[in-house]
């Protein structure tokens, strides 16, 4: 893997004072509590939880609060923490925030998709609505272990939904409500959902989406299965929108006849709100108890059902909220993740709540009606932690920076990053014309399976450094391996993997224990393998490369596709990039990429000369693309990343796609193809 080692290392190691009190005021205290961390994880986490609420009294033996087994040699992969501890999630995110005397204080504001569409909810308020609608669920017969589907777009009763179900100790799965309705339906077998909780229909942006439709259809699947679906809980949120084509869409809503109308409920008539459902004791649970399940599509296969626990995820996701945006009481957090996605239920959700924090969910989409949403949002709402994806950063980018500047966005403090391996010139726009030159980035690297940040900067004392994710947090020792899993000392490259168990990691793949063990354990005995390659820097720092399936091995040279992409995206005239691999006779294969170029630019002759140096001059002769395609847009999954499994298919000339059900925009497939064929000898 020696050539991941020139993978652009920028120098720039800018330090931000942040204004406020710091969690972690020096690297001194970054190290100690560290170190402390790392050797006695027990003593540590025991510390973390003393700030929250348990039916019974911790190990008073610090050895029995973390234990694991990361070695398939010695048996099953296995993680316990705080075993035969019990608690409820939903009891310490909002009656220990609510005892506190922070029953007053905003929880959520929620911004529809429409300008001017809001609301608000306290602490107290949300209870109240999580206890009503966890009554609600109990009389459809939902106990503790049961599964309960979401489907449902952006809103506050997906966070009710949730924590309703963590109240009674029912195993949430959120399926994103962009999801076709076959990847529903399967993700609903293979949890064997009983109850679902979704709405009539949506706006994103100008798109109308007919969830009932969508819904409908996989019943119909389900059904087919024999899986015993009993109930379909229905938000009513499209006859409560302040959509302007409302009027034109509600005749088509009328009109419609579900052909499962007996299972629908509407969620307004299953909440009860005349007080006789104003109370319902939490479910005390082990700490080990399911939490939720969430899906992750991987590049092959099936979906893998990831299942989090209570306990741990909850510490977890506790801390890193708190460390990773420095947040203090009064701050005010917006994160545009969809909350179907591991970054909503960590950061907007959990981590947010655990923490009594102030957050914005945001319905709609970040160009919808105009380029400027979220730059509004954040002023209109003075948030001053924002949360995005770089992909998000690279499409804002796209337009006249007329459209950021025209909103002041004073109170930002902290902006901060997860999903991919951010370009230079993305960062330093997000940091100049977005942060002002103030706010520190926080990359934060994580994964589903993960379940929180794994390696951040501690905004304060880490220097950072733009396209580096820096250094692990408390409780992470990550690795770099060589290609027979043995570990690599000092500045090198080779593939990430984690050696000690953290509360918060994954415990299995929901029914199938084995595919877990095989897909994370066994290609790296007693390591955590994260199906990452990585760079280490001099200074112990990370740089993720990528995927390891996306390697792209040219004339034996093994190059990453986030450096070659990296590189391209240096041009000004380019907002995106996917680099993949293709065969060739005589490298063995050759790089395809596919570039996308920013408004008012043309792809010509000479823009692709330009491209084509830039790529030598970099990382050399080696990475000269054989193909560039010009194309209007990526296949991109729900959480924006790149599809490049579906690129390489294109690239050398595949049709079977295999699962594409989490594409967001289907027709790009036909441009892509076209644009290929165009190119074709
Ligand atoms: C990638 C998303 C570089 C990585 C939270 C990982 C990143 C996969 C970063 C997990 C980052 C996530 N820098 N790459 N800051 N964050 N990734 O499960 O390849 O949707 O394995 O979770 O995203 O994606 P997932």
């Amino acid at each position: 893997m020696d050539s991941l080692a020139h993978v652009e290392r920028i120098q720039c190691t800018a330090e931000f004072p942040v204004t406020q009190r710091l969690h972690v005021p020096t690297m001194e205290e970054y190290r100690r509590q560290y170190d402390l961390s790392i050797k006695r994880p027990g003593k540590f986490w025991a510390e973390v939880a003393a700030d929250f609420t348990w039916q019974s009294p911790l190990p008073a033996d610090e050895s029995a609060i973390l234990s694991y087994n990361f070695d398939l040699n010695d048996g099953p992969i296995e993680v316990q923490f705080l075993k035969g501890v019990k608690t409820n999630i939903s009891y310490n995110l909002l009656d220990r925030i609510i005892a506190r005397g922070s029953g007053e204080r905003i929880a959520y504001f929620w911004e529809g998709n429409e300008l001017g569409e809001q609301k608000s909810i306290t602490y107290s308020e949300l209870r109240l609505e999580v206890v009503r609608f966890a009554n609600a669920l109990k009389r459809q017969g939902v106990t503790p272990g049961d599964r309960v589907a979401i489907y449902l777009p952006v809103t506050i009763e997906l966070v009710v939904a949730m924590l309703a179900c963590a109240r009674i100790g029912a195993i949430h799965t959120v399926v994103f409500a962009g999801f076709s309705s076959q990847s529903l339906a399967d993700r609903m077998v293979d949890a064997r959902c009983t109850v679902l909780v979704t709405a009539d229909a949506a706006f994103r942006g100008e798109k109308f989406l007919h969830i009932q439709t969508i819904i409908d259809e996989a019943v119909a699947v389900v059904l087919r299965r024999a899986l015993p679906l009993k109930a379909i809980i229905l938000v009513r949120h499209f006859a409560a929108s302040a959509n302007r084509n409302k009027a034109a869409y509600e005749a088509t809503m009328a009109a419609y006849q579900s052909p499962h109308q007996a299972l629908y409920l509407p969620w307004d008539e299953v909440v009860r709100t005349d007080g006789s459902d104003d109370e319902c004791e939490p479910e005390w649970l082990d700490a080990e108890h399911p939490l939720f399940i969430l899906y992750t599509s991987g590049s092959t296969g099936k979906p893998k059902g990831v299942v989090h626990t209570v306990g741990g995820y909850m510490l977890t996701t506790a801390l890193v909220f708190k460390h990773a945006f420095n947040y203090v009481e009064g701050d005010i957090f917006f994160c545009t993740a969809d909350l179907g996605w591991i970054t909503g239920h960590t950061a907007n959700v959990y981590g947010a709540l655990a923490n009594g924090a102030t957050s914005i969910l945001f319905e709609g989409i970040p160009n919808y009606p105009k380029p400027d949403r979220l730059w509004a949002i954040i002023d209109g709402y003075r948030a001053n932690i924002f949360y995005t994806a770089p992909t998000a950063v690279r499409s804002l980018m796209k337009y006249d920076e007329k459209y950021v500047l025209a909103h002041p966005m004073k109170e930002l403090k902290l902006l901060a990053l997860v999903g991919e391996p951010i370009n230079k010139e993305a960062w330093f726009w997000f940091f100049r014309t977005v942060g002002k030159e103030r706010c520190p980035i926080v990359d934060t690297y994580f994964q589903t399976e993960t379940g929180a940040p794994m390696i951040f900067p501690v905004p304060g004392p880490v220097a950072l450094k733009p396209g580096s994710a820096t250094l692990p947090f408390f409780g992470i020792l990550p690795v770099i391996l060589d290609e027979n899993g043995k570990e690599i000392y000092g500045s090198d490259s080779g593939f990430l993997a984690f050696k000690q168990a953290w509360p918060g990691i994954a415990r299995t793949v929901d029914g199938n224990h084995e595919r877990f063990e095989q897909t994370y354990f066994a290609k790296f005995p007693k390591y955590y393998f994260t199906g990452d390659a990585a760079f280490r820097d001099s200074d112990g720092y990370y740089w993720i490369t990528g995927r390891t399936d996306d390697l792209l091995n040219v004339s034996g040279h093994l190059l990453s596709t986030a450096e070659v992409e990296s590189a391209l995206l240096n041009d000004k005239r380019i907002s995106e990039v996917a680099a993949v691999s293709m065969p060739h006779a005589i490298k063995g294969q050759c790089i395809c990429v596919y570039v996308v170029t920013k408004n008012g630019y043309i792809y010509d002759d000479e823009v692709e000369k330009d491209l084509r140096n830039l790529i030598r001059k970099t990382i050399g002769p080696v990475a000269t693309p054989d193909l560039m395609l010009a194309v209007r847009g990526l296949p991109k999954t729900r959480s924006g990343k790149i599809m490049r499994r579906v690129l390489g298919k294109i690239a050398r000339g595949e049709q079977d796609f295999g699962d594409i059900s989490t594409i967001t925009d289907e027709t790009i497939i036909d441009h892509l193809i076209e644009a290929r064929m165009a190119k074709s000898d």
